[in-house]
């Protein structure tokens, strides 16, 4: 009897699953007929607004209905993007030439042997120091090759925390450390340790693309923070708390940011985060630019103004350009970082030890860091002087990273079309400023270059825009 019971039961079991799947498809179908109205009337495909009403009567009803509310909160989530998905896939212009095209389009140029201004990729022209290279060296020749704890040498993480600690008079332990694959590996565990699928991750735009990517690769939703250059890139009071739905869980930061040289005063800092706080935010500070300040030794860090409900991730890639050693770090509660440590020894197992002993060395290269970043403040500066010269350009000045993201003010300025022109007959490779969100009438340019190149460079970029104003 209850076998014959069992398999009734999973027979209707199946047919409940059908009726979901049949609804869905209906909603599938609606979004469709608004993301026609919506475009149509020339409106963006997200509203935070309704859907934080369709939130709030989803919860009422799934409360009535003795359903989960974190599992309702993710399930909407999933549902509404979803729907915001087919919107765009039906309404965007598709082959857009992102960031990654145009590098991978300059790599091929150079080997066919043709001289491109290379101001598209985000990494410093200078390499490791020799004392750095040495100590890589030495370490693979002693064997230092092994498999290892997924935490990391002892000695680096003591190395790390106690240098942040001098950075901004705080107390961390080597258990808050974790030595990731670089920057990006550090993000990406993070936002996996925590987070769950159909959680949203809150980033203020423009951004680095990969926080897109690694989210929605997790199964996540991304949720864009628009802020604009006459703001000066500020994300006003109240606006995060504006955009955050119970399926609300990450906010990523960014500064010094990447594109837009934006860096936050310690006080803008503690104002969004305590917002952030208050929304029930958890925060992945991404301070991999903090050396690259402008007006200061290092940047505000979020280190400094919470004491817990936040990740700080580090990197060597930038301060030392050590792009391609791929080695950074996590920084956060013990707890977190035995979670982290599981997830990376999953992906990893370990950091090589002899890339963690080069860190090492570079951690005691502090002369270096000063030398790198006085260069490149030289830099920026210079670029931010040329680019000012024209007029159809409008730039932010920079506090920090090593970017400058103008806005070229032609109506109807295609970002991923002008940096293809750009590359094609001018030979300079910038990267489209809508990899970074809607920004289209942006191109950002890296001016970790040599003054020379930097000068020719803006010259052709210049030279292009006079060229799209006659089209
Ligand atoms: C904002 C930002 N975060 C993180 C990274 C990751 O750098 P890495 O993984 O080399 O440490 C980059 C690299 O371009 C970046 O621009």
């Amino acid at each position: 009897m209850s076998g014959a019971e069992l398999k009734e039961l999973r027979e209707e079991i199946k047919k409940v699953t059908r009726e979901i799947l049949r609804l869905t498809a209906k909603r599938v179908e609606l979004s469709l007929k608004i993301g026609d109205i919506k475009s149509r009337l020339g409106i963006d495909i997200s509203d935070r607004q309704v859907e934080a009403e369709l939130f709030n009567d989803a919860l009422n009803f799934s409360g009535e209905l003795g359903l989960d509310r974190d599992f309702t909160s993710r399930l909407i989530s999933l549902l509404i993007s979803e729907s915001t998905k087919v919107q765009v896939e039906k309404t965007s212009r598709t082959g857009r030439i992102g960031l990654r095209e145009i590098f991978y389009m300059a790599l091929e140029l150079e080997k066919s042997g043709r001289r491109i201004i290379r101001l598209e990729i985000g990494e410093p022209d200078f390499t490791a120091p020799p004392s750095v290279v040495d100590e890589a060296c030495r370490a693979l020749r002693e064997g230092r090759s092994r498999y290892l704890s997924s935490y990391g040498i002892i000695e680096l993480r003591e190395a790390i925390a106690k240098r942040l600690n001098s950075m901004y008079g705080v107390d961390f332990k080597p258990e808050n450390i974790l030595v990731t694959s670089g920057g990006v590996t550090a993000i990406y565990i993070a936002v996996q340790a925590l987070s769950r699928i159909g959680d949203e991750v809150l980033v203020p735009e423009p951004a680095w693309p990969l926080y897109r990517e690694i989210a929605e690769h997790l199964g996540r939703r991304y949720v864009p923070l628009r802020t604009s250059i006459k703001d000066k890139w500020t994300v006003k009071l109240g606006e995060l708390s504006k955009h955050t739905t119970p399926a609300s869980k990450l906010l990523i930061l960014n500064y010094p940011n990447n594109p837009t040289g934006r860096a936050l005063s310690l006080t803008e800092l503690k104002n969004l985060v305590e917002e952030a706080r208050e929304s029930g935010l958890t925060i992945i500070s991404d301070e991999v630019y903090s050396q690259y300040y402008f007006h200061g030794r290092y940047a505000p860090s979020i280190a400094q103004v919470l004491d817990e409900g936040y990740v700080l991730v580090g990197s060597f890639s930038k301060t030392w350009g050590m792009t391609g050693y791929r080695i950074g770090y996590l920084v956060g509660d013990r707890e977190l970082i035995e979670r982290a440590a599981k997830i990376l020894g999953l992906i990893m197992t370990c950091i090589p030890e002899f890339i963690q002993r080069a860190a090492l060395k570079a951690l005691r290269d502090e002369e270096n860091i000063v030398r790198n970043v006085d260069e490149v403040k030289k830099r920026v500066r210079y670029m931010y002087s040329k680019l000012q010269e024209n007029s159809l350009i409008e730039v932010y000045p920079s506090d920090g990273a090593f970017y400058l993201f103008p806005k070229i003010k032609i109506d109807g300025f295609d970002s991923s079309e002008f940096a293809l022109k750009l590359l094609r007959e001018y030979g300079v490779a910038v990267a489209p400023g809508s990899s970074f969100g809607e920004y289209n009438q942006h191109i950002r340019l890296s001016a970790v270059k040599p003054i020379n190149e930097i000068d020719e460079g803006v010259e052709k970029i210049n030279q292009a825009i006079q060229q799209t104003t006659q089209l």
